[in-house]
């Protein structure tokens, strides 16, 4: 899931007007992909699963079958782990079913939403352990590509994880940086964190490093674009710091890789007041995507 930058405060709910009036700006006054009419004030709507077509469920089979062929060997552990008890192989899942499983083992749920929705909203359902999945799936001629982020990233990309319990931690933690970042004005540094872990976010394993971030694992191209050994590409340590000065790619491939040793560092690097993180930030300029620091190390040379 991803959201859309809005200009609404921490402490209102965005109108659907407002959010809509808003992204059609962004936009040029292209429409958001997705019926927003049935929504409620959270952005939630029913999955209606009874209105995929029998098309859409094999596009599905075939994004699952593409992916699942690239991921043995570059997807870490816990992720194929989860999939495979998630068993959606077959067609676009039913969330409710999925949504019980993973609230029995993190207490999180999944809840249906019409596409991208306003941060704030998003920051709220993270804080409360709830997981927003786009309804909606790709076109067949949107394949290997999609600007927008579907059901399929949304699900395939994001869902494995919340089954481990301290990325599931993680991911709450981060729903309440958000509501604090956005009183700090500090969001666009919280967003390239998000970007860089939750999404395209890379961990070492005794086999070699494998990939977490759901950007990458939902994918044609990147997963195997990112292990590979003399691309132009870094791989280097995480620094909460210098990921929140970095700025990212949204339209190739990424530049910078963060890699993490295990979970419990991510949630303990995170757990620290930012507030002065985003003071001596906003001092700075940000770095280029492509920056490699004096003393940082390549990863993958
Ligand atoms: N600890 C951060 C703060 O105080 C919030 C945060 C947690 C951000 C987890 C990202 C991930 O602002
Ligand atoms: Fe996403």
């Amino acid at each position: 899931m991803d959201t859309i930058a809005t200009s609404a405060t921490a402490d209102t709910t965005v109108s659907n007007d407002d959010f809509l009036a808003t992204v059609a700006e962004k936009s040029n006054g292209a429409a958001l992909r997705g019926n927003y009419e049935k929504a409620d004030e959270q952005y939630v709507v029913a999955q209606d699963w009874d209105a995929y077509t029998e098309e859409e469920h094999e596009l599905w089979r075939k994004l699952y079958q593409r992916q699942m062929e690239l991921l043995p060997g570059r997807a870490c552990d816990e992720f194929i782990a989860a999939l495979h008890k998630m068993d959606a192989s077959g067609g676009i899942p039913k969330f409710e079913r999925t949504s019980e499983e993973l609230f029995a083992a993190t207490g999180w749920r999944i809840v249906a939403v019409p596409g991208l929705i306003p941060e704030l909203t998003f920051f709220e359902h993270l804080a409360n352990r709830r997981f927003p999945i786009t309804v909606w799936l790709r076109k067949p001629e949107e394949f290997n590509y999609i600007v927008e982020p579907d059901v399929f990233h949304d699900y395939f990309g994001h869902v494995p994880l919340l089954f481990n319990p301290v990325f599931a931690d993680y991911m709450q933690l981060y729903g309440k940086g958000g509501l604090k970042a956005m009183k700090l004005g500090g969001l666009d540094y919280l967003a390239r964190l998000y970007w860089y872990t939750v999404e395209f976010g890379l961990i070492k394993t005794d086999k070699g490093l494998r990939i977490y971030g759901a950007g990458i694992l939902s994918s044609g191209g990147e997963v195997e674009y990112c292990l590979k050994p003399g691309t132009p590409s870094r791989h280097i340590h995480l620094e909460i710091e210098r990921c929140l000065q970095t700025l990212y790619k949204i339209d190739s491939f990424q530049e910078t890789y963060f890699v993490i040793d295990n979970f419990q560092q991510l949630f303990d690097g995170t757990a620290p007041d930012f507030t002065p993180y985003y003071e001596r930030l906003k001092q700075l300029d940000a770095l280029p995507a492509n920056t490699l620091l004096p003393g940082e190390v390549e990863l993958l040379p």
